[in-house]
């Protein structure tokens, strides 16, 4: 008798096992049959920072063999309509940095509806009540510490330069609806706090996008505004922002000898005013990684779906202060 049940049990754990085997290849031979197609959704496509992102996420592509798709998503509309294409065009996931992060649950629900894998790259997507949505991988970098840096960064330079702080503006070029670029200019103030710089000198300005225009245009009011500042420290959430006050403050006549300003990309934007013949109001800039965030991501999604190895569900990335004297050595050390 028990030896009768042994057998039974034996041949259902085997039937089991192979149909699980059968199983396995049934989806293993359906995704070799789909060739995976992957979209990477970027909300600023002109801006150097997601060129450099999309660059890396080729380089996925190419080694790993799926095909990527870019496509610029300025606003909800275009997003929501991308979505939907990736769909008919049989991909099974996406990376995306939204237009606005609070359209978080429409991204979710489109994914889910179309069937597709989505991750978040750079911003966060946030629910209804403004939490982030932790359903949804993310990678991101670190933006308070990374904006601690920027600060402390201003604060050496000064020291070296000999400026006596209470004599200095602090412009913050803020965009505080996105979550990332208000943790970043708050690391600055705190940095700049915590070395003893006077909390009153500290100048507000609000850009309307993330772009140097936006940030020209909200520095020009604000500068005008401010006469009392003969120096200025300049910081904000990307190097656009900064680039944007130090072109409006030479419009004033404040030059390199009056103005230090840090960014945070280190892409092109950064690298085009580092190789002007003489040095400009745009000191520096903390450099992060568009390799990771373009890469890693592509990476990621991929082994995602051809794996189903899901995500971690938060990576935050760090970032090196690189100036025009050690920018060589800096992007050498981050691989780029
Ligand atoms: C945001 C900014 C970009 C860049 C990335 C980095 O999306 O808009 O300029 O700084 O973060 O993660």
């Amino acid at each position: 008798m028990k030896n009768a049940i042994k057998k039974v049990c034996s041949q259902l754990i085997s039937a089991t096992l192979t149909a699980g085997f059968l199983g396995l290849a049934a989806v293993s031979a359906a995704q070799a049959a789909d060739p995976v197609k992957i979209g990477f959704l970027v909300k600023q496509a002109e801006e150097p920072w997601f060129q450099d992102e999309w660059r890396y996420a080729e380089q996925a592509a190419k080694e790993k063999g799926f095909t990527l798709v870019k496509i610029g998503v300025a606003n909800g509309e275009k997003m929501m309509a991308a979505i939907d294409n990736l769909a008919a065009q049989k991909a099974q996931g996406f990376v995306i940095c939204a237009p606005d992060v609070k359209l978080g649950m429409a991204v979710e629900r489109a994914a889910k509806r179309n069937n597709l894998k989505v991750m978040s790259v750079d911003d966060q997507l946030v629910d209804g009540s403004g939490k982030p949505i932790a359903s949804i991988p993310h990678m991101g970098i670190s933006a308070y510490e990374i904006g601690k840096q920027v600060g402390q960064g201003l604060i050496e330079e000064m020291k070296s330069r000999g400026w006596n702080m209470t004599e200095v503006g602090a412009m913050r070029m803020a965009f505080d609806q996105l979550p990332t670029a208000r943790e970043r200019t708050q690391g600055a103030v705190d940095a700049l706090k915590a070395a003893g710089f006077p909390v009153a000198n500290i100048v507000d300005a609000a850009q309307a996008k993330t772009d140097t225009e936006s940030a020209f245009n909200a520095a020009n009011i604000a500068l005008t505004k401010q006469t009392r500042f003969k120096r200025w420290v300049v910081f904000g959430m990307n190097d656009e922002a900064v680039l944007g006050t130090v072109r409006a403050a030479e419009g004033r006549g404040l030059r390199n000898d009056a103005v230090i300003g840090i960014g945070i990309g280190g892409s092109k934007t950064a690298l085009n005013e580092f190789a002007k013949p003489s040095p400009t109001g745009f000191y520096g800039t903390v450099l992060i990684s568009p390799k990771r965030h373009g890469y890693e991501t592509s990476v990621n999604m991929y082994k995602w779906i051809a794996e189903s190895k899901v995500p971690a569900a938060l990576t935050l990335t760090t970032g090196v202060l690189m100036t025009r004297r050690n920018q060589a050595d800096v992007r050498a050390e981050f691989g780029l």
